[in-house]
């Protein structure tokens, strides 16, 4: 489906984001892991982590919508049924996540995804996995489908080659089944939205510069249940955030978002660049939350790099477009991670932008964007990618002419509300 977006005069108002897709994946698969039933609150959409429920019913689990924005959730004490055919749909996190937690369980597992999961590396988990004592079998080159013959598990320290909070999440799942102490060791830090959720619920997470570890036992898969409330997402809100910076005027408030210190780079790169933007984190709990603001400003370039990249990861395609009107050379490095996400961001990017007339030159690990560049219009491809299609889509909104991203649909993944958040925001 193509949807075309035109450029606005000023940008203004409040908006909720849907719930956090990391923490909403996180908080259905614990409470379907505990042994009770679980309460949790927040516009839970997307297709994604309607993958990861839809998985854990196939494993037994009972969801049931009690109101809207409200979900129960019946665990099993991670009594899974076997065999299980699980298919993940999109979202690496589901798949990734699950094969941890699924190493420690006695039966065979087949995990697999759509075109784009299925061209996504998994010897990042299998690997660690396999050291762990499982018996994991991936299809050639280390993609899915994945098939899983789980069983009793050892402990293990392990360095991940690349930082990831995917691969991390799911040792620790496999580790609370070990036995024994299991500890990842990171070169930057990941988002920690596991071992954080993970302590909260009571499970012996040890947490020092570098690395994380956790005792193997049943404090999850016993717990009696628990009541979240899910922060909304800041990936999603960071679009608004960098379209009220890039639109000619208005301001744009976002309230109640996730504001986990792992996730927040782009905040960070978005003041180095000289953004008129605030934020304010006001709830308590395991994950905290609160106001975000964005207004209408100019900004300058930046380099992006190092530890800076897992804390943006998601949200580095819009310091690219960001980059595009910014005065001077924006350098984005250490970023070979974005090639091999839903699509090869990279190469998606620097192809769209051009097309809309952006000076941006291809580097095997990110890109470097001259700016600033005023945007024309044009057609663009999302790739199956829901970021690429929400970047494009605030591309339209700052651009000089309508743009049009061809393959919009893929926005429904994380942000099926987009359309109707941008009446409210555009007038
Ligand atoms: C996620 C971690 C990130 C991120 C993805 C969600 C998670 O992936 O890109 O959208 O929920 O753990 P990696 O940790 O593999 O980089």
């Amino acid at each position: 489906m193509d949807q075309t977006f035109s450029p606005v005069s000023r940008l203004d108002g409040r908006l909720t984001m849907p719930a956090d897709k990391s923490i909403a994946h996180r908080a259905l698969m614990f409470a379907g892991m505990a042994a009770g039933t679980s309460r949790i609150t927040g516009q839970i959409s997307g297709e994604d982590v309607n993958s990861t429920r839809r998985c854990m019913e196939a494993l037994g689990v009972e969801f049931t919508d009690e109101a809207p924005g409200t979900l129960i959730v019946k665990g099993t004490g991670w009594e899974v049924p076997e065999p299980a055919a699980l298919d993940c749909g999109n979202s690496g996190t589901t798949m990734r996540l699950l094969s941890g937690a699924l190493a420690g369980r006695k039966g065979t597992f087949t995990l697999s995804g759509d075109d784009s999961l299925s061209r996504r590396p998994m010897d990042r988990v299998a690997e660690p996995l396999r050291l762990m004592g499982a018996n994991v079998r991936t299809s050639e080159g280390g993609r899915p489908p994945l098939t899983i013959r789980g069983g009793s598990l050892k402990p293990v320290v392990y360095r991940t080659p690349v930082p990831s909070a995917q691969v991390k999440s799911a040792i620790l799942l496999a580790g609370l089944q070990a036995d024994g102490l299991t500890t990842v060791q990171e070169d930057s830090p990941s988002r920690d939205h596991t071992e954080r959720i993970l302590a909260w619920l009571g499970c012996r997470i040890l947490r020092t510069e570098g690395q994380v570890s956790v005792q193997g036992g049943d404090q999850l898969f016993g717990h009696g249940g628990f009541e979240m409330e899910l922060p909304g997402d800041l990936s999603s809100a960071a679009f608004w955030l960098v379209a009220a910076l890039l639109s000619p005027a208005g301001m744009v408030v976002i309230e109640g978002v996730g504001l986990n210190p792992g996730r927040t780079g782009i905040i960070e790169i978005l003041a180095l660049m000289g953004a008129d933007l605030g934020l304010n984190a006001n709830l308590p709990g395991p994950e905290p939350a609160g106001t975000l603001f964005g207004r209408a400003c100019k900004l300058r370039s930046t380099e992006v790099s190092g530890d800076r990249i897992p804390a943006a990861v998601d949200e580095l395609p819009l310091v690219a477009l960001a980059a595009t009107q910014a005065e001077g050379t924006t350098v984005i490095r250490d970023a070979a991670e974005l090639r091999v996400k839903e699509t090869d961001r990279i190469a998606v990017l620097a192809e769209g932008l051009r097309t809309l007339g952006a000076k941006v030159e291809e580097r095997p690990d990110g890109l470097i964007i001259e700016g600033p560049t005023p945007l024309t219009g044009g057609v663009v491809q999302a790739a199956g990618d829901h970021r690429m299609a929400l970047t494009f889509a605030v591309a339209g909104l700052i651009a000089r002419e309508p743009v049009t991203v061809q393959g919009w649909d893929a926005a429904s993944v994380s942000y099926p509300g987009f359309l109707d958040d941008l009446k409210k925001v555009a007038g």
